[in-house]
């Protein structure tokens, strides 16, 4: 069977960014949505801009879990924990998560270059306590933002990747290499993701001092393309 990419809160805005990425690199999307009418008018409208034989469809997120071979977590992070023990039972063995998610404060309503402590040390130590073992996890797409991915241009960044499956961060390496211009690196095991989350704190506030929408990261010196 085709493999097919669920964008768990793919209604928003990295969400939806990743999902046209992906669906225009050929992947098969569904994009997930804790109502399914909202996911299936964001999955017109990405159809309809990518246009041929693009394949988007809009399901709830349970249903869009169930049905993939690989999930991407796009919610805030105050959303994070109720969606995934709603969807524990769901999961197929052997499917593949990517965590994009930050800790921001801003999920709760603070600051948007603050994070707030996690006791697993990251969101995705988090996510890797409320998904069954079957499971495996890649934390990626942290620092990439929003913008970026919903535009046509080459992104032009790193992707750092960290995971304790190899496999999980092949795939991860393999979608995030359809990004034009986004660079999978090798960010080695999974609790470095507080440091990867960490720098998106950063990035917003560069952003936002140099009036920009884009800031992303890039890494010298390594033998690389
Ligand atoms: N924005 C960026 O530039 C960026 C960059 C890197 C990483 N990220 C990470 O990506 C995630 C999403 O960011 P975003 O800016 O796309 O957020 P967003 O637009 O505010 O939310 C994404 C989607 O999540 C769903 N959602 C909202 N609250 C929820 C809740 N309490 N429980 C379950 N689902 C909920 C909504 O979909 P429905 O209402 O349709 O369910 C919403 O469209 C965050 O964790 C963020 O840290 C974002």
């Amino acid at each position: 069977m085709a493999r097919k990419i669920a964008i768990l809160g793919g209604t928003g805005a990295e969400g939806s960014g990743l999902a046209f990425r992906m669906a225009k690199a050929g992947e098969h999307v569904l994009i997930g949505s804790r109502e399914a009418a909202r996911a299936q008018e964001t999955a017109r409208l990405l159809r309809e801009r990518i246009g041929g034989a693009a394949q988007v469809e809009g399901l709830d997120n349970p249903s869009a879990a169930a049905a993939c071979h690989v999930a991407v977590l796009t919610v805030p992070f105050s959303g994070v924990v109720a969606l995934l023990k709603q969807l524990k039972s769901v999961w197929k063995p052997g499917t593949m998560v990517i965590d994009t998610t930050v800790p921001l404060a801003a999920t709760i309503g603070g600051a948007t270059t603050r994070l707030l402590g996690v006791w697993q040390g990251s969101a995705a130590e988090q996510t890797r306590e409320l998904l069954p073992a079957s499971v495996s996890l890649a934390a990626a797409l942290q620092n990439l933002g929003a913008e970026l991915l919903a535009g046509d241009a080459p992104v032009d960044c790193d992707v750092l990747v960290c995971s304790d499956d190899e496999k999980a961060k092949q795939v991860t390496f393999e979608l995030v290499s359809k990004i034009p211009g986004a660079r999978p690196l090798n960010g080695g095991t999974l609790e470095n993701a507080r440091i990867v989350e960490s720098l998106t704190a950063l990035l917003i506030g560069l952003n936002m001092r140099y009036k920009v929408h884009g800031a992303g990261i890039r890494f010298t010196g390594l033998p690389l393309k």
